[in-house]
C-alpha cells in the first residue's frame, strides 16, 4: 500500500536517485506508524466501549438512585433506578438542577448539603423525599465529592436507597437476631437438659446404696420393736423375774440390744448420705439462677466431676491436684455445666481404655483462676482440634453427642471474661478453663 502511493509521486529532474530513496523510506515510515497509531487507538476505542457498556450495566443494575452533577449542582447523569422511580426520561432528568428532582420541601436542605460536601469534600448522608409520580418517596441519600486528578472537587456523586427498604432490612435484621438468640437460648436448655439427664442416672444410682442401706436397718428396728414390744407387755403384766429372765432369753434380747443401736448407727449413715446427696443437688439447682456470685471453683469442679463419675459405667481413676480453694465470680451453675462436659468428654474418651485416669489441676495464674482437665485418652486428632469448639461437631453417636459440649462451654468462659481451650499435650486431651480469681 505505501509502496503503490510512492510510485505515484512523480519525481523532479534535479533529485538524485540515493535523495529520492531517502524520502520514500521516510514516507514508508511515517506510514507504518499511522497504521499502527490507529490500530492502537482502535483497540483503547473498543476497550472503552467495553468499559462504558460494563458501567452502564453496573449502574443500570443498582436498585439504589444515583446521580452525578457538575460543580453547580446541574445533573449530569443518572441511572435506570432513578428514572424508573421518578417517571422520567433520561432527557428530562438530565441538565436541570438536581434539587429539581426532589420534594420541593427539601430543595433548600438538599441544596446547603451539596454546598457543604463540595466546600468540606467530605461526604454527608441526609434524609430527603424523592419526587415521584405517587408524591416524595424518603430516601436516605449520601452526597459524595467528585473529584478530579489533582483533588479539586468537579461535582458531586448522589446516591440514595429507598428509607422504607432501609428501615425493612434492619427490621429482617433484628427479626433474624431475635430468632438467632432464641434457638441458641434453645440449644442450651437442650444441652442442660442432656447434662440434666445424665446427672439424674448418677442420682439415681447413688441414692439407691444409702436408701436399701436405711430400709434394710429400717426393717431390722421393726423385728427388734416387735420383740421388746412383746417384753414389755409381758412386764407391765406383772410377769415374775424368772418368766422375764427366760424370756428375755428367748427372745434374745440382750443380742438384739447391741443390733439396735448398730441398725440405728447404720441408718443413721444412710440418711446422711442421702442428706450429703440432696445438698449437693440443692446447690446444682439453686445455682442454676445464672447470677453472679463468689464461689469456690474447687468445690464446684469437685460436685461436677464427682456427678459425672456417678453416671459413668466404668468410671475411671480422678486425681485431684493443686490448689484446695480458689475463689472466682461468676454462675457456678454455668460453670458446673462446663466442667461437667469436659469430665464427661475425658469420661467418653477413656472409654474401655486399660489404666484411664483423669486429672483434675487447679491453679492460680497471675489473676485467673485455672482448671485442667486432662485425660490419658487418645487425644484430639490433628484435624479435629480447630473443629471441635464448632457447634455440633461431634465424633459420638447419635444419641450420644449433640456437639454442643464445648461452644456452649466456651461460650460461658468468654462470658466470664475467661477462656476455654484444648492445649498441648505429651499424652492424651487436656483442656484449660481460666475465670478471672477473686480474694478470699
Ligand atoms: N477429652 C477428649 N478427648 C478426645 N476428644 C475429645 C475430648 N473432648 C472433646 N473431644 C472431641 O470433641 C468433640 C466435641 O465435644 P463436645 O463436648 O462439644 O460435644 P460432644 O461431647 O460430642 O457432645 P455433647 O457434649 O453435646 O454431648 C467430641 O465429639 C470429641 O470428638
Ligand atoms: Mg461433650
Amino acid at each position: 500500500m505505501a509502496r503503490a502511493i510512492s510510485d505515484e509521486v512523480t519525481r523532479p529532474a534535479d533529485f538524485s536517485e540515493a535523495a529520492w530513496a531517502d524520502v520514500l523510506t521516510a514516507v514508508d515510515r511515517t506510514y507504518a506508524d499511522l497504521v499502527d497509531y490507529q490500530e492502537r487507538l482502535e483497540q483503547q476505542n473498543s476497550e472503552l466501549e467495553e468499559l462504558r457498556r460494563f458501567l452502564a450495566s453496573v449502574l443500570g443494575s443498582v436498585s439504589d438512585v444515583m446521580l452525578v452533577t457538575s460543580r453547580e449542582g446541574l445533573v449530569q447523569e443518572v441511572n435506570a433506578s432513578l428514572l424508573t422511580q421518578t417517571g422520567l426520561s433520561h432527557e428530562a432528568a438530565t441538565g436541570r438542577a438536581a434539587t429539581e428532582l426532589f420534594d420541593p420541601a427539601d430543595r433548600r436542605r438538599l441544596s446547603d448539603a451539596m454546598t457543604m460536601v463540595l466546600s468540606h469534600r467530605q461526604p454527608l448522608t441526609i434524609e430527603v423525599g424523592l419526587a415521584t409520580g405517587v408524591g416524595p418517596t424518603p430516601i436516605e441519600l449520601n452526597i459524595s465529592p467528585r473529584l478530579d486528578d489533582r483533588g479539586r472537587g468537579v461535582g458531586l456523586v448522589l446516591i440514595g436507597r429507598p428509607v422504607g427498604e432501609l428501615r425493612q432490612a434492619y427490621q429482617k435484621l433484628g427479626d433474624s437476631h431475635r430468632a438467632l438468640q432464641e434457638t441458641q437460648s434453645q440449644l442450651v436448655r437442650n444441652e442442660k437438659l442432656a447434662s440434666l439427664g445424665r446427672l439424674l442416672a448418677g442420682v439415681a444410682h447413688e441414692l439407691n446404696n444409702p436408701i436399701s442401706f436405711v430400709y434394710a436397718n429400717a426393717h431390722a428396728l421393726e423385728r427388734y420393736a416387735t420383740k421388746f414390744e412383746a417384753y414389755f407387755t409381758r412386764v407391765q403384766q406383772g410377769a415374775g423375774r424368772a418368766e422375764l429372765v427366760a424370756l428375755r432369753e428367748e427372745l434374745n434380747l440382750d443380742r438384739e440390744l447391741r443390733n439396735l443401736r448398730d441398725a440405728v448407727h447404720g441408718a443413721r449413715d444412710g440418711a446422711e448420705r442421702v442428706r450429703d446427696i440432696v445438698e449437693d443437688l440443692r446447690r446444682l439447682s439453686a445455682d442454676g439462677s445464672g447470677e453472679m456470685v463468689l464461689f469456690d471453683l474447687v468445690e464446684t469442679t469437685r460436685i461436677a466431676a464427682t456427678w459425672v463419675l456417678r453416671g459413668a459405667k466404668d468410671a475411671p481413676r480422678v486425681a485431684t491436684l493443686g490448689e484446695a480453694r480458689l475463689m472466682v465470680r461468676g454462675r457456678p451453675g454455668h460453670i458446673q455445666q462446663v466442667v461437667m462436659n469436659l469430665v464427661q468428654n475425658a469420661v467418653d474418651a477413656l472409654k474401655g481404655r486399660e489404666g484411664a485416669a483423669i486429672t483434675l489441676t487447679h491453679r492460680r495464674e497471675g489473676g485467673m483462676a485455672v482448671l485442667e482437665v486432662a485425660d490419658n485418652g487418645p487425644g484430639v486428632p490433628e484435624e479435629a482440634r480447630a473443629a471441635i469448639f464448632d457447634p455440633f461437631f461431634t465424633t459420638k453417636p447419635v444419641g450420644q453427642g449433640t456437639g454442643l459440649g464445648l461452644s456452649i462451654s466456651h461460650k460461658i468462659a468468654e462470658e466470664h471474661g475467661g477462656s476455654l481451650r484444648l492445649v498441648d499435650a505429651a499424652e492424651g486431651a487436656v483442656f484449660r478453663l481460666t475465670l478471672p480469681a477473686e480474694e478470699g
